[in-house]
């Protein structure tokens, strides 16, 4: 069996993070995004290759994740020739599959059991079976109503407030039966939300729900990016190198130099090579990418810095996120929601 990920989506809510590293490869502490995708897709033995549907920067994913045989699964690459949209790029990756497919969107994390998902959809003799989760306030995903019999009866795309009528979500992960995509036209951009979900259901195919209630979450916002560090450092949901142990103490790398008179505290997450200097505070939910610098008298707070940041002395950075390779200068106040892109220079005592 063949799982497809969209990983093709150009990141825009992640800019300006995402100008340089697509959103499937943004780092969760240490390891690229996608890492934990596979680890999910690895716990079902029945997949046996994982197509990456690419179009935005796709080189910069394949450098990573090679022919995947570092983590253990066979990784194939199909990269469009320009955005086909969610359907269209399902098309385009699996155009010559025969057997049931897993598709993915490449930016939700999850502790869904895939195996069960699958068991439902052959069960069922479905045609395509989609997994829908609960949230607060469904207007940034695809609504789907569903009847007693837990088939799905109706599917709205991003629905406006007087829409709303359930809480159910499409969490984005499906099981679809390559022999539907006859619907969806080669080489047009084409929606699976708005069009081929819609159109089985208008044609009565046994269209069947799997209702999670887990862990899952949608890491496409600032928001939900740093949302995903913090629930991952209270233990809600288990991935390295917490493993589902809330990080007290803070996760540190065994080689961070933290001098005499700094301080560090936990929940945090501290990777190599860091050097952190006397009168410097780490306060708790911040995250601290390898060989950074952290200068006399700094106080990060609730922040996700990327590798190679520089922060000098005694400037304060509360509840932002700082992309690779930036510089921060002395006395600089960084304020709550800041995002900056890698290489980003501020000057001494700015405030942003
Ligand atoms: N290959 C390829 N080509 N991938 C694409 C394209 C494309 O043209 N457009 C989007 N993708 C990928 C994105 O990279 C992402 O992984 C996934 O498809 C979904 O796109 P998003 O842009 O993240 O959509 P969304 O979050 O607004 O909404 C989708 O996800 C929600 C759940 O998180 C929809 O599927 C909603 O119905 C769903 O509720
Ligand atoms: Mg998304």
């Amino acid at each position: 069996m063949k799982a497809i990920l969209l990983a093709g989506g150009m990141g825009s809510r992640l800019r300006p993070l995402t100008i340089q590293t697509p959103k499937p490869i943004v780092p969760i502490f240490d390891r690229p995004f996608l890492h934990y995708q596979i680890d999910l897709l690895k716990q079902v033995p029945e997949i046996d290759e994982v197509i990456l549907s690419l179009n935005y920067q796709p080189r910069r994913i394949e450098e990573v994740f090679g022919d995947g045989s570092q983590l253990g699964i066979k990784i194939r690459y199909v990269v469009e020739p320009a955005p086909l949209g969610t359907g269209g790029a399902i098309k385009y990756a699996g155009g010559g599959l025969r057997e049931s497919v897993v598709v993915f969107n490449g930016d939700v994390l999850t502790q869904i059991d895939l195996g069960a998902v699958i068991r439902l959809h052959r069960e069922r003799k479905a045609r395509a079976t989609i997994v829908l989760t609960p949230v607060d306030n469904p207007s940034a995903y695809g609504l789907v109503e569903t009847d007693a019999g837990r088939n799905v009866r109706r599917f709205l795309e991003k629905p406006k407030p007087e829409e709303i009528t359930t809480n159910h979500i499409n969490a984005g992960i499906y099981i679809l039966e390559p022999d539907t995509f006859d619907r969806i036209p080669s080489d047009v951009p084409w929606s699976i939300e708005r069009s081929y979900f819609p159109s089985l259901i208008e044609r009565g195919e046994t269209f069947v729900a799997y209702v999670y209630d887990g862990y899952w979450i949608d890491i496409g916002s600032p928001e939900k990016y740093t949302q995903v560090h913090r629930d991952i450092m209270d233990g809600r949901f288990a991935a390295a190198p917490f493993l589902g142990q809330p990080a007290r103490h803070g996760a540190i790398a065994p080689d961070v130099r933290i001098e005499a008179g700094a301080v560090v505290e936990g929940p945090c997450f501290i990777d190599a090579g860091v050097a952190i200097k006397a009168g410097a505070r780490i306060g708790p939910y911040s995250v601290v990418g390898g060989q950074s610098q952290i200068e006399e008298g700094v106080v990060i707070e609730g922040s996700i810095l990327w590798p190679s940041c520089r922060v000098s002395r005694d400037a304060e950075v509360r509840d932002a996120i700082l992309g690779r390779n930036c510089h921060i200068g002395q006395s600089v106040i960084v304020t709550p929601g800041t995002v900056l892109g890698d290489r980003t220079v501020v000057t001494d005592f700015s405030r942003i």
